[in-house]
């Protein structure tokens, strides 16, 4: 065990802003330190690090600690090893007092099989650049494959003599217990009981853990044999699960931190390719599909993915299903499908770097809308299968835990499928609804409740005073006038074509019928009260003389009539005269100030039914009754605002 006055001595030594900013972008914050959480996917920063006190702490997720805690919780470290990471960063010496046996044992084991394959990776680099079967063969196919020595270096390559046992040999005589030769998979034993070499004659590809440390070996076949696979690889071991490793982690991840993405490529030789030609933020899945753990380790460094795809590669669509596992941990997928017969590996060589890099960020295409595209190409105008595409899509957008991306998603699919927005939303909630009564019902509505009743502004700024006052402005200044709008309609005359009408009603009737047909009631008196004058008028001339109200014998209504038809601000006239610019007047594009003035007041309101609706699903929550019907209805409410917001030209996003 490592003493405590050693533990101490490390934790002292350790810099918090170092460990973590190695894998975290930080920026100065006062007397701290701030960033992206690299624990829980988050846009703006909540991740604190205090250097005075040496701990870093997210306000978001809760996660905090010391240097120690980060690296355990971030690189998957045990304790001790965390501490010894950092003694040998921090150069102090570890004391330790004698072991726990049975700890002791499955640590030196694990241990054993890290140096045996420590060793094993020396052995084949050495054999590759000084033996004459290594020189001739595997140096040379390297070296035709475009490798440079330094990358040859970096990644470890190496080769296996072409012979029965000579790595088997070679180990025992150094020391190695035959035991751990067999763990490894480094050599299996045959029939008769002898050690046999897994590698022989194959250019070999060391496979690393996070920090570095060898844990396995792919190796190829340098002929075309049909009888081999190309490649083969380590079996499983204690130190080796191919589920949780990804091939090339180690060397990326500091790229994938600083690049925030990750590109997924398919090959050993493509991940040592692109890191030739400079970009290194690039793992391997190695020909397996992904899992879950893999997923989750990227996204301990980034939350986007950019998967490659070879140009050749048969099975995108069965892959397809893999990558929506990318979202359901909630991550963005990219994809990028390199030139027919292209791998990564083999772009990289035909082209200068920096062609590769355009090409990558250019044709990278968003999942969803990269399998739409893929899938309608297929349907084309078979409208059953196109019903089982809609599905399907939506399946994909459904696995994506952020509302507001499905949203999003939602959108953006409507338009590429040509289906309306509506038809996709309701099959989107039916396939939520499903999947939160499958899984375990309790949690999952508790979390479909706080994503959708997301709380906004506080009650108190939801007022329609201003929103009120506004619109009786545009009444008493504009209401004689006529505005007018374009709309196309459909023809009575040729079903199915669509024609132009333009309407010219007085601002008055158009304002009146916008509130009233609503059954929205001014919640200012006077205002109410205004309005309510304005609708009692004959339909031929529904507006009012503002003499009537200006020369009003109640003062409230003759204040307010005198504040609002006198001009606030001079603004037009004085920018052109002082500028020669001129400033478009308001009654020069009175719909626009007119729909812009109801839809604000309408927005408010839906807010605010927003607001009641969210206290209603909580209560409804709180009693135990069905929420569902609620949850729809607030869906609704949001889509309402949605539409309005985007007439107004506001962010939806807000
Ligand atoms: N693979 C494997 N076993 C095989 C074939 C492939 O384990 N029999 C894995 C390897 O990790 C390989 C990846 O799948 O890197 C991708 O396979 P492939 O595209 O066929 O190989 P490349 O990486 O392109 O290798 P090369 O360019 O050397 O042919
Ligand atoms: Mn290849």
């Amino acid at each position: 065990m490592i003493t405590r006055e050693t533990v101490d001595r490390i934790i002292e030594a350790a810099r918090i802003e170092e460990v973590v900013g190695e894998f975290v972008a930080l920026k100065r914050r006062g007397t701290n330190l701030i960033g992206l959480c690299p624990f829980h996917g988050e846009k703006t920063p909540s991740f604190n690090v205090n250097p005075a006190r040496n701990i870093y702490k997210c306000f978001g997720c809760g996660e905090g600690g010391n240097p120690v805690n980060f690296l355990m919780k971030h690189e998957s470290m045990s304790y001790p090893d965390a501490l010894r990471h950092l003694a040998k960063r921090y150069k102090i010496e570890i004391e330790e007092t004698a072991p726990d046996p049975k700890e002791q044992e499955l640590q030196d084991a694990r241990e054993s099989l890290y140096i045996l394959n420590s060793f094993a990776q020396k052995t084949f680099s050495e054999q590759l650049v000084e033996n004459e079967e290594g020189k001739s063969i595997g140096l040379t196919y390297f070296k035709e494959r475009g490798f440079t020595d330094e990358t040859i270096e970096k990644f470890q390559l190496g080769y296996s003599i072409k012979d029965w046992n000579s790595f088997a040999r070679l180990a025992v005589k150094s020391g190695y217990q035959e035991e751990f030769l067999e763990k490894t998979g480094l050599c299996f034993r045959n029939d008769k009981g002898n050690l046999i070499d897994r590698f022989r004659g194959r250019v070999m590809f060391p496979i690393h853990n996070l920090s570095g440390r060898v844990i396995g070996f792919g190796g190829r076949i340098l002929k075309k044999d049909e009888k081999t696979a190309k490649y083969l690889n380590s079996p499983e071991s204690d130190v080796y699960q191919k589920s949780k490793s990804l091939y090339g982690i180690y060397h990326a991840k500091k790229a994938i931190v600083q690049k925030d993405t990750c590109y997924l490529v398919e090959g050993y030789t493509d991940v040592i390719s692109l890191h030739q030609a400079g970009i290194e933020n690039v793992v391997a899945s190695s020909g397996t599909s992904l899992t879950v753990e893999q997923i989750r380790l990227i996204g301990r460094y980034t939350k986007n993915i950019t998967v490659l795809y070879d140009g050749d590669s048969a099975g995108i669509k069965a892959s397809l299903r893999g990558t929506d596992l990318i979202l359901e941990e909630g991550l963005n997928v990219k994809i990028v499908l390199f030139p027919d017969g292209d791998d990564p590996d083999s772009y990289a060589r035909k082209y200068p770097a920096s062609d590769v890099v355009d090409f990558i960020e250019r044709s990278a295409k968003d999942f969803v809308v990269f399998k739409t595209g893929l899938l309608m190409e297929e349907v084309s105008n078979d409208p059953v299968r196109k019903a089982g595409l809609i599905r399907n899509v939506v399946e994909t957008i459904a696995k994506i835990p952020d509302q507001i991306l499905r949203s999003m998603y939602v959108k953006q699919c409507s338009s590429l499928m040509e289906i309306g927005e509506g038809v996709l939303l309701n099959e989107l909630n039916k396939i939520r609804r499903q999947q939160l009564k499958k899984e375990s019902p309790e949690d999952n509505v508790t979390e479909l409740i706080t994503e959708t009743i997301k709380p906004e502004l506080p009650l108190t700024e939801l007022n329609t005073e201003e929103q009120e006052r506004n619109i009786i402005r545009l009444l008493l200044n504009f209401g004689h006038l006529k505005a007018s709008y374009t709309v196309q309609e459909n023809n009575p005359d040729i079903p199915g074509q669509t024609i132009a009408v333009t309407y010219e009603p007085f601002v008055a009737r158009f304002i009146v019928e916008e509130i009233t047909l609503d059954n929205i009631r001014f919640e200012h008196p006077v205002f109410d009260r205004i309005l309510s004058l304005y609708a009692e008028q004959p339909e031929e001339t529904p507006f009012l003389d503002p003499g009537f109200f200006l020369r009003h014998e109640d003062a409230e209504l003759r204040d307010i009539a005198v504040e609002l038809l006198s001009p606030k601000y001079e603004l037009s006239e004085n920018w052109s005269a002082m500028h020669g610019i001129n400033v478009p007047l308001e009654e020069h594009n009175l719909i626009s100030a007119l729909e812009k003035s109801v839809f604000h007041l309408k927005k408010t309101k839906v807010m605010r039914m927003l607001e009641e609706s969210r206290t209603k699903i909580k209560e409804a929550q709180h009693n135990g009754s069905d929420v569902v019907p609620l949850l729809e209805q607030h869906l609704r409410l949001e889509q309402i605002k949605a539409q309005i917001s985007k007439a107004l030209g506001i962010d939806i996003l807000r």
